[in-house]
């Protein structure tokens, strides 16, 4: 062994005895008469202490032309620290070596290796290998680790079993376009990069796997946000015989355990709401519930008093800030009508109404509402005297965007503060189809493989927009952190579906040709669900950005700065590839 001790491990008990620690120079202090080397390594930090009276000559000129992030060898005495420092584990005691021995030197990084930096994101990322030299980037990793380590315990103690499905496949539709590879022995054809596991984990349940798990590479091209990487993991489950609630409920029992052994948290009860519920509460269908600010519906209430805006408005919604009616001046009101013309400029409002008490309301539009609607309002709100009302009317689907965005932002704004610290919602009842306007047909709302509510089939050939379907998405704190359903069993309703979808009996044939065959040889019922790892590792992290906790993330053009990929590839290897 290079060392006796890492940097993180020795305390006062250690005093007096002689060490070997190895590690990376994070900072030498020449003070002529004494010269202090913090040493640091992935376990912590540890000072070495030269003075100038009793460290040889030679020992003392080594340790002056040490270099940041130098990686070095120290052996020496443990003693007492005369100046403790609190701030770290190791704080009590400090090393007088007899030895420095300089294993490697370091040409002098970008940025400074300290937990704050104000390093350019994109630096930080060319250089990430130093970046992870950082505290707070690893602490992301280690609960990356401790999360994975824990799905993986408590699904090995459920009987699931670990699999890994291939990465060159044929392209599985989830709604994104795929990543292609070349394929070399078959000239001018392409494996896609799977999507995710849809396929090959139902292939499974046909094969009789009863519970399968994987932590899976999936692979997406589509437009980046802080919540979205091309290339994301996913903890994929597929159980055999299995109702939406079983998987609803093994997800949550995995889930409660995991917060609990990871953070020490007990989760409050799951809510569960339909997705026809979500959009008429909270205009979408990742409500977060950290704030019990749902929609009240005026439209019935605030028609037919002349008032243009809602004259014309088919949903008349608002929101209740409790209290809040003494902080919005003339100014933060006109700030706020600003940024819905330039943001929904067909929504209709915002109206203002502020109740004063004792049954007194004050309203931004006087001239059409006097105090006896504003008090019928003010019950359906439940509103008390200093509340503000926020109303906004429009078509639905516009009055709901825009309040879902008031929502929000009203929240940041005033930083009301949240009623929960995470707040988890199961979201039901998913359409199974959607109608675009583009292509002019249905498209799968969750994927092509999900199974339609058992009451809701037969309205397949009839009205397939109102068909629901067994389909289930996990959201926490207004964060989709996975999704899932039951799946189709048969292959005729499968056909069925595909058809639906506009997919001719040829095109289905040729693209999934080889599933549809495999239902046909028993296939059992089955469902799953697949917990996006990166996004979760983000919310227990209490970080928004998913790329904190992955290792090497691409930027938000979907390049890797630190490989510069892609890259053309050079000529040799291009005429191998093609
Ligand atoms: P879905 O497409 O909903 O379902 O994906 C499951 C979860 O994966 C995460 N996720 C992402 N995370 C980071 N970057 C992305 N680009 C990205 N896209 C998705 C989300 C999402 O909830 N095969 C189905 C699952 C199933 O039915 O079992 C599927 O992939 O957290």
């Amino acid at each position: 062994m290079l060392r006796t001790h890492h940097c993180g491990e020795l305390r006062e008990e250690n005093i007096d005895q002689v060490v070997t620690l190895a590690g990376w120079v994070q900072e030498v202090r020449d003070k002529g008469y004494l010269l202090w080397i913090d040493l640091r390594d992935w376990y912590g930090v540890t000072q070495v202490i030269l003075s100038k009276d009793s460290a040889s000559p030679n020992l003392l000129a080594i340790a002056r032309k040490l270099g940041r992030e130098y990686v070095i060898r120290v052996t020496g005495k443990v003693i007492a620290r005369s100046a403790v420092n609190k701030h770290i584990p190791t704080g009590g005691i400090e090393i007088v070596p007899t030895a420095i021995e300089v294993l490697n030197s370091s040409a002098t990084p970008p940025f400074l290796i300290t937990d704050k930096t104000d390093a350019q994101e994109e630096l930080r990322m060319k250089y990430r290998y130093l970046d992870l030299r950082r505290r707070p980037l690893q602490q992301n990793i280690l609960l990356r680790s401790a999360i994975m380590q824990g799905l993986r315990r408590y699904l090995e103690g459920a009987r699931f079993i670990e699999l890994e499905t291939p990465l060159l496949v044929k392209s599985t539709p989830e709604g994104a376009r795929d990543f292609v590879v070349p394929a070399r022995q078959s000239a001018g054809e392409y494996y896609a990069l799977p999507q995710s596991p849809q396929l090959l984990k139902q292939l499974l349940m046909i094969a009789t796997v009863d519970r399968y798990f994987q932590f899976s590479k999936c692979f997406r091209d589509e437009d980046l946000r802080a919540d979205r990487q091309p290339e994301f993991t996913q903890l994929d489950l597929e159980l055999a015989f299995v109702t939406q609630a079983d998987v609803i409920s093994f997800v949550e029992g995995a889930i409660c355990h995991l917060f609990k052994e990871v953070k020490g948290l007990t989760l409050p009860p799951f809510a569960k709401m339909s997705y026809a519920e979500a959009m008429a509460l909270y205009g979408t269908d990742k409500p977060d519930l950290r704030w019990d600010m749902p929609f009240i519906d005026f439209t019935k209430h605030a028609k037919g008093y002349g008032f243009p805006p809602f004259e014309e408005s088919t949903l008349i919604i608002g929101i209740k800030l409790n209290g809040a009616a003494k902080d919005y001046s003339r100014n933060k009101r006109e700030a706020l009508q600003d940024w819905l013309k330039a943001n929904h400029p067909q929504a209709n409002g915002i109206l203002y109404i502020k109740c004063e008490g004792e049954g007194r309301f004050d309203s931004s539009a006087p001239r059409w509402y006097e105090d006896a609607p504003l008090q019928a309002w003010g019950r359906l709100a439940k509103a008390q005297s200093g509340d503000l009302l926020l109303l906004i009317g429009g078509a639905p689907k516009v009055a709901r965007n825009a309040m879902d965005e008031l929502r929000r932002l009203v929240i940041e704004r005033d930083q009301i503060p949240a009623q929960q610290t995470f707040a988890p919602l199961w979201v039901v009842d998913f359409p199974l189809l959607e109608w675009e306007e583009a292509t002019q047909r249905y498209s799968a709302c969750h994927h092509p493989f999900t199974r339609p509510k058992a009451e809701d089939e037969h309205l397949l050939s009839s009205d397939p927009a109102s068909v629901r379907a067994q389909s289930y998405d996990l959201v926490i704190n207004g964060l989709e952190v996975g999704g899932g359903s039951i799946r189709i069993h048969e292959v005729a309703l499968q056909s069925a579906i595909f058809k639906l979808l506009g997919i001719s009996e040829e095109v289905a044939q040729e693209q999934f040709g080889f599933f549809l065959e495999a239902l046909t040889y028993g296939a059992p019922p089955h469902g799953g669900f697949a917990l996006g790892l990166d996004r979760f590792c983000s919310l227990l992290g209490r970080n928004s950005a998913i790329r904190d906790y992955i290792l090497f993330p691409k930027n938000n053009h979907g390049r890797d700065t630190m490989m510069g990929a892609p890259s053309a590839l050079d000529g040799e290897l291009f005429a191998l590839s093609s």
